[in-house]
């Protein structure tokens, strides 16, 4: 490191480790880049696609009574009217007199409980010279058909949440569903943000994993904490740490509109203690506002018991860009290996982008054929890399970076014997296995 060139912080060497290893990339870089815009390369999809599966799997088959939905994007206007976004769905905006800096004055008018006394600009470092808070509202707004009018504004969902209400009758009906039941859905959600940052912390456009769960009035403290426990057993089953999770209840004049109650999980990023994902009792207040609104019927029926009344709702909702950032930050590490820095992912198998790479130690002497007839035996079942050429020791360091759990390689000892090496990423423990047994292995371990 030279002497004027700082060492790169945690979040840096996440950032480029992404980007070197296929995983996170910059979007329209080659036109220098949309601000806080990415793009999931080969094993980032591989990734946010095994954390949105294992989200969706623990919601539809592990609990009774949720089926899933997949809304559109882009709703009906009035949507937005009656649910309150329109005129609650702001950030208190402010700029800097001097050098016109645009931040979210929360960001520089509060600290912890407090008024800040003298906020001072965080770009600029004047003092003092900021303009008023004005309201801006979060949505994106678009225009549905050729024509530009007010009668024809759309807004891109900031929340899947609502197409799950608009369609909660529906699908109960369909589906044949009784109190309590949940209904899920992943998928985009849009914020014009004032402020994205911390890389795919907060972003304009993001993914959420929601689930509403339709409860019966007065059940909501009960239906809330059960999900409270649910949800942390399930991020304690990604493997990540548990002393980097804690949980943030919001003070009453913190709550968003739609909130009776609400709990954040927190996870201490590399940038300090942060939102994962929220828990909210949501009460009657979004049914009530489409029933007004639409003038639909938007009660429940208890055939047996014979009430009608509006469903209550407990609603757990999760970024699945802001999960894979907290799985990331939590897996990254780096060791001393024959004096030098190895950078490793240690991913649960179930998260890992790849499960096993496939190496042969040279690639003359039939070692190259063996490991592709292994590899083509074996990939229809896990995504697996076959990597053929280079020094060994940096296809592990490769394989290493990108949290791949095992390394499966080929000898001279292989040829006669027929066994391989199983490297383990995170001891680099090894083992001599059959080759035939490798698939018996995998299936063990994932
Ligand atoms: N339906 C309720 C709702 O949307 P929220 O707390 O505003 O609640 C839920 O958002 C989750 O969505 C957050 O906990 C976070 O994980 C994710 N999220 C929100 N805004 C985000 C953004 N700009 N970029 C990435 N993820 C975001």
């Amino acid at each position: 490191m030279g002497k004027n060139k700082k060492a790169p912080d945690a979040m840096s060497k996440i950032v480029a480790l992404c980007k070197r290893r296929g995983i996170v990339f910059p979007s329209s870089e080659i036109y220098g880049g949309v601000g806080s815009t990415y793009d999931y390369g080969p094993y980032g999809v591989e990734m946010k696609n095994n954390i949105s599966r294992l989200w969706w799997q623990n919601m539809t088959l592990s609990h009774d009574s949720i089926v899933g939905l997949d809304s559109a994007v882009i709703l009906h206007p009035n949507v937005w009217e009656a649910s309150g976004h329109l005129k609650n769905f702001t950030d208190p905006l402010i700029d800097c007199k001097q050098c016109k800096a645009r931040f979210k004055a929360d960001d520089i008018l509060v600290e912890g409980q407090e008024t800040t006394k003298s906020p001072q600009c965080p770009r600029c470092g004047t003092k003092d010279s900021f303009t008023d808070v004005r309201h801006f509202n979060m949505m994106f707004k678009t225009n549905m058909g050729p024509v530009e009018d007010e009668a024809a504004i759309g807004y891109f969902r900031p929340e899947t949440a609502q197409g799950i209400y608009l369609d909660y009758k529906l699908t109960q009906d369909t589906a044949r569903l009784k109190l309590p039941f949940g209904i899920a859905q992943i998928g985009k959600a849009f914020r014009n943000e004032i402020t994205p940052g911390n890389f795919i912390f907060r972003t304009r456009e993001f993914e959420q994993m929601e689930m509403q769960y339709f409860v019966r009035p007065g059940e909501t403290s009960k239906w809330l904490e059960y999900w409270r426990e649910e949800r942390w057993n399930w991020l304690l089953s990604l493997g990540v740490r548990e002393e980097k999770l804690r949980w943030l209840q919001h003070p009453e004049d913190k709550l968003a509109h739609y909130a009776q109650e609400a709990w954040d999980i927190e996870y201490e990023f590399p940038f300090g203690w942060h939102e994962l994902e929220g828990l909210h009792d949501r009460g009657d207040f979004d049914l009530t506002c489409h029933q007004e609104a639409s003038g639909k019927d938007m009660t429940y029926f208890d055939a047996q018991a014979k009430e009608r009344f509006i469903p209550h709702i407990v609603e757990a909702s999760a970024g699945l860009n802001r999960a894979m950032l907290m799985l990331l930050c939590d897996a990254y590490r780096e060791d001393e290996q024959e004096k030098e820095t190895r950078v490793y992912l240690s991913l649960d198998p179930k998260i890992a982008p790849v499960k096993a790479a496939i190496l042969p130690l040279v690639k003359k002497d039939g070692l190259a054929d063996l490991a592709k007839e292994i590899y083509n035996n074996l990939r229809g079942r896990w995504p697996l890399f076959l990597d053929i050429q280079g020094s060994i020791g940096r296809r592990y360091r490769r394989m290493d970076e990108l949290g791949t759990p095992f390394a499966f390689t080929l000898d001279y000892q292989t040829l006669e014997d027929g066994t391989v090496t199983v490297r383990w990423r995170d001891t680099l423990q090894q083992e001599r296995i059959s080759k035939d047994k490798i698939g018996e292995f995998l299936a063990d371990k994932l």
